[in-house]
């Protein structure tokens, strides 16, 4: 074991180097400009895979972006890890904002910017090095492990259910291991138990076949967008409860305990004000922060269009306006259920004068996890180890929908492991990755490998 964590200390730079040439890689999945990138990433997962001196690496097509597949198994009797990330980024823009170029990963303060440094290339490449170190001292790890790395994640995992259903086989595992999430601070490692869902939609209204003359005809048909505000004012009333009859029927009443555990966390609300920039702070009545993010669903606006924005003023009426929005989701909230009170609340409340289109998306479950099982337990060492601290335990806000399916459909329990930063920015500009966490993430991934092989 010492000589596998002298070799990361030793490779430490030449980790950071490889890992920029990765992150050059402009893999954004949401954009179909960008489909021979994502490939290309695919590729040089699996390269980096087989350098690593996993086994079998090959690309495995699905009717979207090829998933990513290696193993070595060679320690029978011993547990199996299956290895869960994602090499596909968020788009960059808005691209102004970005201090240095997003696909040209930089180093400042410690810290690597680029879009995917966090989320999730960083994370993922942590593992890679992590078993690239123990194949290079030792020429074995301590347990099987099988990686799957998809590129599909930031777009929904559409195709992944469906795969994980066919490849029960290949993908059958004792734990499904993910480092695809922050730390609770910095310098507060944590392990998550818990992760919101998601259901998201799309709203088109459309109130004249043509943009009109404001004096001409204002006053004699609706507005699209003025409706369209209408309509999403109803979703919520002031107190922050979303009024979407039946939203909240199967949602899981957060116990005493739990909200006992959180309010111990080291969770400075004044700081985390600041630092958002927000003048007030607003959520859910009757719940904390904390309580709000994680175990509380909400009603979100993602993105609004209609009518003259450019400089100067233009009197006209917009034909159209449109709307993204979704619904984060807790257990046991299931995104069909919910999808189908949104459309029938939506359509009820947008008025006859204009054409509604209701278009939904992608979406995931929310997933919950009872954390007191060997696996997070051996977590719990491996992360002591490697990053010299205990960590706590929370729930995040954020999806990851295939969670839940490895739990349906695989009988496997997740360890959810991250060490990105709650100001990594993630999704926004100057995403970035804490060297010393990613460092650091590599040796505690070394222990993890080593505690669940004994565990
Ligand atoms: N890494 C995130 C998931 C995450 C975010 C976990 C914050 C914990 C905290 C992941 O890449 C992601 O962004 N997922 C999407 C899923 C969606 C597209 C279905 C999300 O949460 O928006
Ligand atoms: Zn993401």
């Amino acid at each position: 074991m010492d000589q596998v964590i002298d070799f990361i200390n030793v490779n430490r730079d030449r980790y950071v180097e490889e890992l920029k040439q990765y992150l050059a890689i402009p893999s954004i999945s949401a954009l179909p400009q960008h489909a021979a990138d994502v490939r290309r990433a695919a590729e040089w997962t699996g390269d980096a895979l087989r350098a690593g001196g996993m086994t079998d690496v090959r690309l495995i097509e699905t009717p979207g972006n090829p998933v990513v597949y290696g193993e070595w198994l060679g320690a029978p009797g011993k547990p199996t890890i299956l290895f869960y990330g994602h090499y596909d980024v968020q788009p960059v823009d808005p691209l102004d904002l970005w201090t240095t170029p997003p696909f040209e990963a930089s180093v400042r303060d410690g810290e690597i910017y680029a879009r995917g440094a966090a989320d999730d290339k960083g994370q993922v490449f942590m593992h890679i090095k992590a078993v690239e170190a123990y194949m290079q001292k030792a020429g074995a790890l301590p347990l099987n492990m099988k990686f799957f790395i998809e590129g599909e994640e930031e777009v929904g995992s559409v195709h992944l259910d469906e795969f994980v259903r066919a490849h029960k086989q290949q993908l059958a595992a004792d734990v499904v291991v993910i480092s695809d999430s922050p730390m609770f601070d910095r310098g507060v490692p944590s392990i998550c138990y818990g992760l919101r869902g998601l259901v998201y939609f799309q709203l088109d209204v459309r109130g004249t076949k043509t943009d009109l003359h404001s004096g001409s005809f204002g006053g004699a048909v609706a507005n699209p967008a003025f409706v369209l505000a209408q309509v999403l004012a109803q979703m919520k009333d002031r107190g922050g409860r979303v009024k979407i009859p039946g939203f909240y029927d199967d949602v899981r009443p957060l116990s005493e305990a739990e909200r006992a555990e959180w309010r111990k966390l080291p969770f400075n609300e004044t700081r985390y004000r600041k630092e958002l920039g927000a003048p007030r702070l607003f959520g859910e009545k009757g719940y904390s922060t904390l309580e709000r993010v994680w175990a509380r669903p909400t009603f979100e606006v993602n993105g609004l269009l209609s009518g003259f924005t450019g400089e100067g003023a233009k009197t006209v009426l917009p034909a159209v306006a449109m709307a993204k929005v979704s619904m984060r989701l807790v257990p046991d909230q299931h995104p069909d259920r919910i999808a189908q009170l949104f459309e029938a609340y939506v359509k009820k409340v947008c008025p006859p004068t204009v054409e509604l289109k209701v278009t939904r998306m992608h979406g995931g479950k929310p997933w919950m996890t009872e954390f007191d099982n060997k696996y997070v337990r051996a977590a719990g060492r491996a992360i002591q180890q490697g990053f010299g601290q205990t960590p706590v335990f929370n729930r995040e806000g954020g999806s990851i929908p295939v969670v839940s399916t490895f739990q349906e459909e695989l009988g496997l329990p997740s360890v959810l492991f991250g060490v990105g930063l709650p100001d990594e920015n993630a999704h926004a500009p100057n995403e970035k990755l804490d060297l010393g966490n990613f460092h650091n993430g590599i040796i505690a991934s070394a222990y993890l490998y080593r505690e669940i092989a004994d565990a």
